[in-house]
């Protein structure tokens, strides 16, 4: 038997609802907030990843699927939908005008991880890519949707952990303290940290392992490093989501493992959830030099990303999920190939007419069709029968009720529109 890859799931049934679910709730709310759609490609050339996610994040650095296709292109599966919209927004010179280009996307990203619950080797992502605005209205129009969705979603306790890291003088400058106190700890952090003060030690931060020991929790903190102009700007966000009545704290272990942040980072996570670091159901940032260190010009970006895999892993644990029960408008009733014909006909007409409609494929008896309605929960039964069909009539059921109901075959569908 082939079974799937390690890391990747079949998302079917009430899941698979869910997932639909979740959706509908994600492209409504970008709407409202005036977000449009973009599709980038699955795969990009390397090079992208390693220039944005950058060569010293544990994500280019293990989690990569990297491969050569047959013109001998090094190309990598995308693990995440930043830097391809980034990389489409320089290609397409959507820069040259001036408006702020508000983008959102909901699709599978690829990371080479160890699969556990909550992290996964294909999984998949929404999120919101803001271009060309620096203005922090858009730091908190961004983390105030993010937030908006889950809650929308019926996550409940959401927060938001903030921090800011500043301009580049100021990630400068606290780089260089970070460095000098981490120096001298060297040994008591773990090979992986030590590999990371040479390259990019805010890594070390958030590192899960060394996370919790004293070393790190009393190493300096960014936002004692902010210069003037950063700390106002930061103010100004916390002010807007105040505004906005979005419930944050202020974090200063937040610093995030992709190279590309600057200024506002911040994660969301369901207090009544944090169990372990895969609570965290969704993550951003700002990332104002990502777009020059990418060929583009002088320009700002911000967005988030949220995990859908670890979204519906709450939504399980909630009365929604118990609730979620297929249900369809109708069944349309058969025996004879002659009553076949018609329920072909009556079905397609009330698709047609978007009611769900659904009918028999299994050649079953009529009580295996009964059977089958009330798997499907459905709300009518059409039940064809010759003789009713020669004088133009059919039978219909209304199955709460179990009333029964001679109705002209030419009005069904008006009839079923008219009392769902
Ligand atoms: P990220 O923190 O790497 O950020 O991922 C964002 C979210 O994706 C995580 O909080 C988590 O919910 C989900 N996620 C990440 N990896 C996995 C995995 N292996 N399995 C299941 N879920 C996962 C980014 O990807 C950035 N591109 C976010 C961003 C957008 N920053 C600016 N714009």
């Amino acid at each position: 038997m082939i079974t799937k890859p390690k890391g990747t799931m079949d998302l079917v049934g009430k899941d698979a609802l869910l997932y639909t679910y979740i959706s509908h709730v994600v492209s409504n709310m970008m709407t409202s907030y005036n977000y449009e759609l973009i599709r980038t490609p699955l795969f990009e050339n390397s090079e992208l990843f390693h220039r944005s996610v950058g060569k010293s994040s544990d994500i280019v650095r293990k989690e990569t699927y990297d491969f050569q296709d047959k013109g001998e292109r090094n190309l990598t599966l995308r693990p995440e939908g930043t830097a391809g919209i980034v990389r489409s927004f320089i290609e397409n010179k959507m820069y040259a005008s001036p408006d702020t280009k508000k983008f959102y996307y909901n699709g599978t990203m690829y990371r080479y991880e160890r699969p556990q619950t909550g992290r996964m080797r294909e999984f998949t992502q929404f999120g919101v890519e803001v271009l060309g605005s620096n203005d922090p209205i858009i730091d908190a129009e961004v983390i105030s949707l993010q937030y908006r969705i889950l809650e929308e979603l019926h996550i409940s306790d959401l927060q938001v952990n903030i921090n800011s890291l500043g301009d580049e003088e100021s990630r400068l400058k606290y780089r260089e303290a970070l460095v000098k106190y981490l120096e001298p700890h060297k040994d008591e952090l773990c090979p992986d940290c030590q590999e990371r003060l040479k390259i990019n030690p805010l890594r070390c931060l958030d590192c899960k392992i060394d996370g919790e020991k004293d070393v790190i929790k009393k190493a300096p903190k960014t936002i004692d490093y902010l210069n003037e102009d950063s700390k106002k700007r930061f103010n100004k966000v916390l002010e807007y989501l105040d505004l906005l009545e979005v419930d944050y704290e202020v974090n200063p272990s937040i610093v995030r493992g992709l190279d590309y942040y600057d200024h506002t980072v911040f994660e969301i996570v369901s207090l009544s959830n944090v169990s372990n670091e895969h609570s965290v159901l969704g993550a951003g940032g700002r990332y104002n030099k990502l777009i020059k260190e990418l060929d583009g010009p002088d320009s700002y970006g911000i967005g988030f990303a949220c995990g859908v895999e670890r979204i519906i892993e709450i939504l399980k644990t909630i009365d929604l999920y118990n609730n979620l029960e297929p249900q369809i408008d109708c069944f349309v009733m058969y025996v004879s190939e002659e009553e076949k014909l018609h329920a072909l006909t009556i079905t397609q007409n009330l698709r047609l007419n978007g009611v769900i409609c659904e009918t028999d494929s299994q050649n079953k008896g009529l009580k295996g069709q009964f059977k089958e309605a009330d798997r499907l929960n459905s709300k009518y039964l059409i039940i064809l029968n010759n003789e009713d069909l020669k004088k133009g009539l059919v039978n219909v059921k209304d199955n709460a009720t179990k009333e029964e109901e001679k109705i002209d075959i030419d009005e069904i569908v008006e009839y079923i529109i008219g009392n769902l």
